[in-house]
């Protein structure tokens, strides 16, 4: 009777044990027929009411189901192991010859392309770069310009004003006199930087845009040098063919003032669309610091001249790349931005 429960325990822990495909499963297996309250511990307790002669063929027996199931216990333990190392490996197989995954590199932001460059020529030609404050007094932004409360151009530059003196300046022209009362002659300056103005967006006009502020003064400085400076300047940006001209405007805090076109990139002063059949580009506004000006920074007007400009960036930028619209500028649009 209970040597064929011996046997029965055994065929069944074997079977299961084949079957078994987990460690937790096979630990779960482990107690159930060898633990303490297992199977076989179960039947050994009955062994005391077996007969003298019974009692050591079953214990053999007893012993050597034991002893089987243990063997199977481990060669199965062994065998999961190195199922799950073969599994692992197959599964974390790296193929070396696969093509890498590509990186995306950033780039720098077309206008900072632009702006960097004309620094380097700026610097090139011994100037020095400094910033104003975007946030400015009324005073630096207007009136040390020759542009009193009630001076009309005050209309066109409408901003945004935190206090009544205080606003987000208009034009980086706002560093000129900022310069000038702590620095003497000789000043060469250049000063990038936002500006904003009450402008509705569309594809010319931003409430937000980049100027760079231009301003040189020492002794005998002349209309020459400005128109020199200039051409210098864009000829590095757009190349040597590239032709300015200069064509009378007004400016408040400049004396004669000047705005300067560029010949098209486009059609070189034929006419195209580019250029609205112009054949030029209206690209910056300049000319020679106005006396008052100068006086108004405590420099000698009688002793000292000099000449100021101010480039807009986003103009020359959308110029040398044939961007048609400035709000790609500013949307981050990687698809655009990718281009440069
Ligand atoms: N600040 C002027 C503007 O924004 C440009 C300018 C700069 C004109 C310096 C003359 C001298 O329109």
């Amino acid at each position: 009777m209970m040597k064929e429960q011996l046997e029965k325990i055994k065929e069944l822990a074997e079977s299961e044990l084949e079957k078994c495909g987990a460690a937790d499963a096979l630990e779960a297996l482990r107690v159930k027929y060898l633990g303490k309250k297992g199977e076989l511990t179960a039947i050994l307790k009955q062994m005391g009411g077996l007969s003298a002669e019974e009692r050591p063929v079953v214990g053999q027996l007893a012993n050597s189901v034991r002893q089987t199931i243990e063997e199977k216990l481990s060669a199965r333990a062994a065998e999961l192991k190195s199922e799950l190392a073969a599994k692992k490996l197959k599964e974390e197989t790296l193929d070396v010859t696969l093509p890498a995954k590509s990186r995306t590199v950033g780039k720098l932001h077309p206008l900072t392309v632009t702006l960097n460059e004309v620094k380097e020529i700026f610097l090139g030609m011994g100037f020095e770069v400094v910033e104003g404050p975007e946030v400015e007094y009324d005073y630096y932004n207007f009136e040390a310009l020759n542009i009193p409360p009630d001076h009309p151009a005050r209309d066109t530059q409408d901003t945004f004003y935190i206090t009544d003196n205080v606003l987000l300046r208009t034009q980086t022209s706002s560093v000129q006199a900022r310069v000038m009362e702590k620095k003497k002659p000789p000043i060469r300056v250049i000063s990038p930087g936002r500006v904003y103005r009450s402008d509705a967006v569309d594809a010319t006009h931003s409430p937000l845009f980049h100027q760079v502020e231009g301003l040189v003064v020492d002794k005998s400085i002349t209309m020459a040098d400005l128109n020199g400076t200039l051409e210098l300047m864009m000829k590095r940006i757009y190349g040597e063919d590239c032709k300015i001209r200069l064509r009378p405007h007004h400016f408040p805090f400049t004396e004669p003032s000047a705005e300067v076109d560029m010949m098209c990139f486009n059609c070189h002063g034929e006419g195209c669309p580019m250029c609205k059949n112009e054949g030029w580009i209206e690209i910056l506004g300049a000319g020679m610091v106005h006396p008052h000006v100068l006086e108004m920074c405590g420099i000698d007007p009688e002793v000292y001249s000099g000449f100021a400009f101010g480039i807009g960036l986003e103009r020359i930028t959308m110029g040398r790349y044939q961007i048609s619209d400035m709000r790609l500028l500013y949307e981050n649009d990687m698809r655009f931005l990718g281009q440069f």
